[in-house]
């Protein structure tokens, strides 16, 4: 039984010690995991009354497409490990849930199994060195029915990953069907820069955006250089170890966007809280990442529904509490930030 608005439990016992510690891990001594899920308790809900909330419209429009909760599953690569169905179990999950879903480009499942059993989805890639090898990739992510891209530009290099249990050990090769040979191109895509947005903009027809902002300056960056939108994100903790909390980063970024595109925020987000808390910063939505994963593990689509509607009616309930009919009248002044301790 997954609790009205809450994030579900954490992994189940029978899944395997490594993936266990592969999805819960963080870079270096996980200590931004941690503080990721602790930093949206710091903004205070300052909850208005005596508004009209008999109903409650949680929907949003996200790059055109109009998505009935504010909530994409995060992109998450190894997904298979988890559960048989992968991506299209937990893909079918989230739209049976009214979410949408972000696309791993380690994904074990072919871009058109996912494109038929999702709703609204984004692709994430990286910006691999090798461009001839994107681009039939990138033709199908269009073709299949994706809205846009998600860049993840956080992870240059990949950084040192512990597990909550130890470092990690090896894990099965995951093949990942959408490129030549069974593997996403080679190399690390430490000198890609902002005239790579308007490249895979142009090459695949979709919008971009960028995934891995934790700045104003670079979210300026990003949209100067075509991005229709930014992803507030430290990568759930998993690379730069003792970075900012995306709780914390969110405003500033909000400000630097200043309306010019579209701000989705995710890190550390288990509650129908946290995300009325997000959009009222100035979040459009938001994704959420392990929680699903180990719904997955535990009970594949069905679970990932579950916990997804727990979720979602969670929201609509803290709305209400929070005196906000529809998710534009979650706005700054429902929040305070409380100093830490
Ligand atoms: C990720 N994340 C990630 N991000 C990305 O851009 N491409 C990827 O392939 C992956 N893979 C991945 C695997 C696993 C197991 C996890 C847990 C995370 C990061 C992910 O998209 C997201 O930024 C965070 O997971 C959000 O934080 P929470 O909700 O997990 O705290």
């Amino acid at each position: 039984m997954v609790e009205p608005g809450s994030a579900g439990d954490g992994p189940p016992d029978h899944l395997d010690r490594e993936v266990t510690a592969y999805v819960a891990g963080g870079g270096e001594t996980g200590l931004t995991v941690e503080l990721n899920e602790r930093a949206w308790d710091r903004w205070s809900l300052r909850p208005r009354v005596l508004r009209d909330v008999s109903t409650v419209d949680p929907s949003v429009t996200v790059l055109g497409h109009r998505v009935a909760h504010p909530v994409f599953v995060a992109p998450m690569a190894g997904l298979s490990w988890l559960d048989p169905g992968g991506e299209v179990a937990c893909a079918a999950g989230a739209r049976a849930a009214g979410m949408g879903f972000c696309l791993s480009s380690g994904s074990a499942s072919t871009l058109d199994d996912v494109g038929m059993a999702t709703g609204p989805f984004l692709q994430q890639v990286y910006l691999w060195p090798e461009r001839d090898r994107m681009r039939p990739f990138l033709e199908a992510c269009a073709t299949a029915g994706a809205m846009g891209f998600l860049l993840t530009v956080d992870s240059p290099p990949q950084a040192a990953r512990y597990g909550f249990r130890g470092r990690l050990g090896p894990l099965p090769f995951v093949s990942a069907p959408n490129f030549d040979g069974g593997r996403p191109p080679a190399g690390s895509p430490a000198d890609s820069g902002p005239a790579d947005i308007a490249w895979l903009r142009d090459v695949s027809g979709l919008p971009v955006v960028v995934k891995g902002i934790l700045r104003g300056d670079d979210a300026a960056t990003a949209l100067d250089a075509g991005a229709a939108g930014v992803a507030v994100s430290n990568h759930g903790g998993r690379q730069v170890d003792g970075s900012i909390t995306t709780a914390e980063a969110l405003p500033e970024v909000v400000e630097a966007v200043g309306g010019r595109g579209l701000v989705l925020v995710d890190g550390g987000i288990r509650q129908a809280e946290d995300i009325v808390r997000a959009l009222a910063l100035g979040a459009d939505a938001v994704l959420v990442g392990r929680p699903v994963a180990w719904a997955l593990a535990r009970g594949g689509e069905g679970e990932v529904c579950r916990l997804l509607t727990a979720l979602a009616d969670g929201v609509v309930a803290q709305m209400a509490l929070c005196g906000a009919a529809t998710a534009a009248d979650l706005t700054p002044d429902l929040v305070v930030w409380r100093p830490w301790d």
